[in-house]
Order: structure tokens, then C-alpha cells, then sequence
């Protein structure tokens, strides 16, 4: 495997001779998301895989990102640098779980956040990201309870954001759910003239105490755009790499999490992606993300219906 420049020269020759075209999630390494053609969170980057019309979409961020990639654009071959690369919301939340949910809830409708596997998308009407769950929430019809899966913070933020009754599914991110309200409390108290910005799948506690909350692209436009100078940001600090780019002259520091030995909000998932293993998957064509017809057109149909309701 080539090293250092050479392995980026690699990976750009692999990109033009495959006709490639890489995306990237905003938590991955600063090496990946630099050589990446196009930067994104997840919605964007659904969107960017739908519409691309290269031949091969090495996709730098998690599996069911990948996947979605899949389910929107299944000519296209999708290849992921570790099949490793989960996520504690997806892997704890099965389409099985979401049909007993839906027995033990017939009226309900069933909106699931895009962080969940494609049989979990089967099962739903609607999927939401973290950009426009608020909006799609709104949007639901008023006489139906809303079965929301797999992320309990996020579904509790958007039950009190929206005032719509919400049957919640008991996942998490293992990220998120580490920051620590006492240590962030105290983080502000010494950075007085900082602004909490946090992800909506903290807990309320931290979420409580920010001033503003949003998707990671809603937190990149924020602190490019707020007149504040100094920001404390509760989510995965893969972020700030392109927060330094857009601000570069504001002060940015990490949310602190529960483990005082450590200040790290890294999700390994996310890290488990290297330029080496972007460039053995671009140049093998492997792993790639292979599905069942049925099971894709099961999941692609709540992937329409929500991309209708989002601008
Ligand atoms: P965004 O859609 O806000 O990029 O979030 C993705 C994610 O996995 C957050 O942990
Ligand atoms: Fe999943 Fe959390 Fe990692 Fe996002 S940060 S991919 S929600 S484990």
C-alpha cells in the first residue's frame, strides 16, 4: 500500500480511473474528509449518492449510510472502507423489534431516524435525519399516535419540540450519551463568553442546557453565522476539523464526556475508516453493499417519502 502522498495520488488516480466519486461524513478522519469529493451529513450525502453519476461511490462513513446510498442509487456500485463501521443506534434496533412495536401500536405511525439498517426501514412509513425530523414530525397526520425509533434522545427532543404524542424506541448513540451535563456546566462556567451547540442525540440534560441544537451540518452553519467567537460542541469531534475551516478565527472546544480520564467524543465507529482501507476498497471494489431487491424496494419507499416532505 502506498504511504503519505502517495497513497492520496493513489486514491485520486483509482477515483478518475473507476469513474469514483467519494463521499464523506463530517465525522470521519481530517485525511479522509479532505480528500473527499463531497462532505456531508447524512441527508446531504443521500442526496449527493442519488443523484451522482459515477460508476462507484466509496462511501467514508458508516454502514447504514452506506446502505442508503445503495438503496437510492442501485446501479451504483457502493463500496465501504470497513463493514465494521456501525453505529450502537442501528445495530440495537431491528425491523422484528419495529413489526412487534407496530402489533402492540396498530394506529401509530412508525417514523425512524435514517440511523437504522434497511430491514428497519422496511418496516417504517416515514425515516427522518436529524435536518428535517422536526419538520417531518410537524407534517405527520395530527390523529395518529408516532411510533419514533431507534433514538430515544432524539425522539424525546422532538416530542417536546413538536407536542405530538411519541411511542419512543429505547436506543442511543454511544457517542452522545457520554457528554456529561456537570462537566459541561462547569466547562461554560470557566469559557463564560462560550455557546453550548449540541447534536439532538445528547440527552435533554445537555440538550437543556445549549443554546442552540441541530444536525451536523446545522451546527457547522451556526458557528460560521452566530456573532459569537467561542463555542462548546456536544457531538462527535470529527466536526471540528471543518468547524476550524469555516471559523477559523473562533474558539472551538469539544464537549466534555462522562470519563474524566478522558475528553475524547470520538465514535469508533466512524474512526474505524482509514485512507488505507478507502484505498483497498476503491482498488479491489470490495466490501461492497449488496442487497436484496424486495428488501430495497421495502426500504426505499419511507426514504421517498421523506425526501418529498424535506426541501
Ligand atoms: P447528521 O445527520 O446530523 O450528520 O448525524 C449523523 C450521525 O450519525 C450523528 O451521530
Ligand atoms: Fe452512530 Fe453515534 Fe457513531 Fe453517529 S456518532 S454513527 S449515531 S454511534
Amino acid at each position: 500500500i502506498p504511504q503519505g502522498d502517495d497513497l492520496v495520488k493513489a486514491i485520486l488516480d483509482l477515483k478518475k480511473e473507476k469513474n469514483a466519486v467519494i463521499l464523506a461524513h463530517y465525522y470521519q478522519p481530517a485525511e479522509i474528509q479532505d480528500i473527499a469529493d463531497y462532505l456531508g451529513d447524512s441527508l446531504q450525502l443521500a442526496r449527493a449518492a442519488k443523484d451522482t453519476d459515477a460508476d462507484m461511490i466509496a462511501f467514508c462513513g458508516v454502514h447504514f449510510m452506506a446502505e442508503a446510498a445503495k438503496i437510492l442509487n442501485p446501479t451504483k456500485k457502493v463500496v465501504l472502507p470497513d463493514t465494521q463501521a456501525g453505529c450502537s443506534l442501528a445495530d440495537g434496533c431491528s425491523g422484528e423489534g419495529l413489526r412487534a412495536m407496530r402489533e402492540n401500536h396498530p394506529n401509530a405511525l412508525i417514523a425512524t431516524y435514517i440511523n437504522c439498517n434497511a430491514e428497519t426501514k422496511a418496516e417504517s412509513d416515514i425515516i427522518v435525519t436529524s435536518s428535517n425530523a422536526e419538520t417531518i414530525i410537524e407534517a405527520l397526520p395530527k390523529d395518529r399516535p408516532i411510533i419514533f425509533a431507534p433514538d430515544k434522545n432524539l425522539g424525546k427532543y422532538l416530542a417536546k419540540k413538536t407536542g405530538r404524542d411519541m411511542i419512543l424506541w429505547d436506543g442511543s448513540c454511544i457517542v452522545h450519551e457520554a457528554f456529561s451535563m456537570e462537566r459541561i456546566a462547569k466547562q461554560l462556567a470557566v469559557n463564560p463568553n462560550a455557546k453550548l451547540i449540541a447534536h439532538p442525540e445528547s440527552e435533554t440534560p445537555v440538550l437543556d442546557l445549549a443554546s442552540f441544537v441541530g444536525s451536523t451540518s446545522a451546527l457547522l452553519n451556526f458557528v460560521e453565522k452566530d456573532a459569537a467567537q467561542e463555542f462548546i460542541v456536544a457531538t462527535e469531534e470529527g466536526i471540528l476539523h471543518e468547524m476550524k475551516k469555516r471559523a477559523p478565527h473562533k474558539k472551538l472546544m469539544p464537549a466534555l464526556v462522562f470519563d474524566e480520564s478522558c475528553n475524547c467524543s470520538e465514535c469508533f465507529y466512524m474512526k474505524r475508516n482509514t485512507l488505507e482501507k478507502l484505498y483497498l476498497c476503491m482498488k479491489y471494489e470490495l466490501p461492497e453493499i449488496t442487497m436484496d431487491e424486495e428488501l430495497r424496494l421495502k426500504a426505499l419507499k419511507p426514504i421517498e417519502a421523506m425526501l418529498e416532505l424535506s426541501t
